[in-house]
């Protein structure tokens, strides 16, 4: 007998810029996303723009500052494939549809900020996008799935990035608190979780990676900008709560297992470093309220002078989340010493670790990197937790007959339950569970169509071609079995 609770929330999750499309309908404007170029597991994505002197530019997305007096800029011999996602603007029936036939208890959404508020300065939200999400969520309701909704998934309206400086700039805080707000007043009555902001910690993690030496300005910078993103999750929290006191509003941390590559005493103290400044962070401040110990000693590596008021300090403090959830797909193996062989791929940058398989983009196969990861969030919060993304980025072929074969996938969430199922056992408070990608979708990292994670097959490539024709892949049948037996048939 499996450990699931009744009433466990299982589902699939998606983002709003990776999977929506229709990125110029319905009034909406555009994003940072719609701006960023396809890429590759070893080409970044680019981000385009155009210099004051009105010559067009390319550069790479990651640690990209607009230059003075210069503006972002779709360009034509590129292709931005966050602009069609996989089209859910148009087959948002068809796909809930799809998703209540593999019994879905639960669907992962956000709400793309610039379809509501399309330069994000408005006074008033945009009436058809507002419509949209409304008609969304009572689809889903109307087939007995919960929405769990992200307020921000990646994609700050473009006016604000180019106009405001983004989250360096303080009001922010007040225009995020807005669009919140908005959302909590017109879905109120449809959705009850809600999740702040998307994976928070990766402004801090991923800084100083891939190619890019983040000198202390970035960093103060990054640091500043995740203050600013934290009062305005809790405030939106104290928001959320006075509009209806069932919202459940949680946050969201990109949840990496980190290991000590040998037992030397300084891979071992770097090792709880890095949980604490990748991990724990951010978690602490948005479950507990306050900044942790540690953060002194992580500011002062950097000279970091935060911008905090007593204000502030008080907001923090009283919009605590209801609960915890984070993404998880890998492990990361970190030591002081010399690397013989790099993990590789593009998201962890650590050492290969013998002990595990690897994907075809270098993100290490860990089941049980997972449940150490539930078991350390469980002791440190003791709030309910959900995991909101879990995955395998992969290769689908299409048979001749259409059918998709993914015993691989199959393999990867089998064993990754039996693990959430073990840490059920032990005590952990886990309430949700919502794959990543259950619908094929852009690739946030390398905006890539064929890094595929879907249960259900999109037909699009990486160049934008394809009918968007929905196919059940062999992993649909196996999910559904998983949900009606809630666990059990695995
Ligand atoms: C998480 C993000 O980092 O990982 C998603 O919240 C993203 O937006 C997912 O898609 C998987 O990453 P990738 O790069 O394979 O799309």
């Amino acid at each position: 007998m499996s450990h699931f609770p009744n009433g466990f929330l299982w589902g699939g999750a998606t983002a709003a810029n990776q999977y929506e499309g229709g990125w110029n309908e319905g009034g909406r404007g555009p994003a940072l996303t719609d701006v960023t170029t396809g890429g590759t597991v070893d080409s970044p994505r680019m981000v385009t723009w155009i210099d004051k002197y009105g010559s067009p530019h390319a550069s790479p997305s990651h640690g990209f500052t607009l230059p003075e007096g210069a503006s972002y800029a779709v360009l034509e011999d590129y292709y931005y494939p966050n602009h069609k996602g996989t089209d859910f603007y148009h087959h948002w029936k068809e796909d809930i549809g799809l998703f209540a036939e593999m019994g879905f208890k639960v669907f992962r959404m956000s709400i793309s900020w610039s379809r509501l508020f399309p330069n994000g300065i408005e006074e008033t939200p945009n009436p058809e996008g507002v419509e949209f999400y409304r008609n969304v969520f009572k689809e889903l309701k109307a087939h007995g799935i919960e929405p769990l909704v992200t307020i921000w998934h990646f994609d700050t309206p473009l006016y604000l990035e180019e106009k405001m400086k983004g989250w360096n700039n303080r009001d922010l805080i007040d225009l995020y608190v807005r669009f919140a707000q908005t959302c909590f007043e017109e879905y109120k009555g449809l959705v009850k979780y809600w999740l702040t902001f998307n994976e928070i910690n990766n402004t801090i993690m991923f800084l100083d990676m891939w190619g890019h030496e983040a000198d202390n300005e970035e960093f103060r910078a990054a640091y500043q900008q995740l203050h600013y993103q934290f009062v305005a999750s809790a405030k939106a929290v104290q928001v959320g709560h006075a509009i209806d006191p069932e919202n459940r509003i949680g946050c969201m941390i990109c949840g990496i297992t980190f290991y000590p590559a040998t037992c030397d005493p300084k891979d071992i103290m770097l090792n709880r470093h890095q949980w604490e400044k990748n991990i724990f962070y951010c978690g602490d401040v948005q479950c507990k309220g306050e900044y942790p110990v540690f953060s002194k000693r992580l500011w002062q590596e950097h000279d970091v002078e935060l911008d905090i008021t007593d204000e502030d300090r008080k907001i923090l403090k009283e919009g605590t989340v209801d609960y915890y959830t984070f993404s998880y797909y890998m492990s990361n193996t970190i030591t002081t010493h010399d690397v013989e062989e790099k993990a590789g791929g593009n998201n962890v940058e650590g050492a290969r670790n013998p002990y595990l398989r690897y994907s075809d983009w270098g993100w290490g196969f860990d089941p049980l990197g997972l449940r150490y990861f539930l078991e350390v969030i469980n002791d440190r919060y003791h709030k309910p937790i959900m995991i909101v993304e879990n995955g395998l980025g992969a290769y689908d072929i299409v048979e001749e007959d259409g059918s998709i074969h993914d015993p691989f996938r199959i393999d990867y969430y089998r064993e990754h339950i039996k693990e959430m199922d073990q840490a059920i056992a032990e005590g952990v408070d886990l309430i949700g569970y919502t794959t990543w990608g259950c619908i094929d979708l852009v690739s946030a990292g390398t905006g890539e169509m064929r890094k595929r994670y879907g249960f259900i097959y999109v037909d699009m490539d990486d160049k934008g071609e394809g009918t968007m024709k929905r196919t059940p892949k062999d992993s649909f049948y196996w999910y559904k079995k998983v949900i009606a037996s809630n666990g059990n048939d695995l």
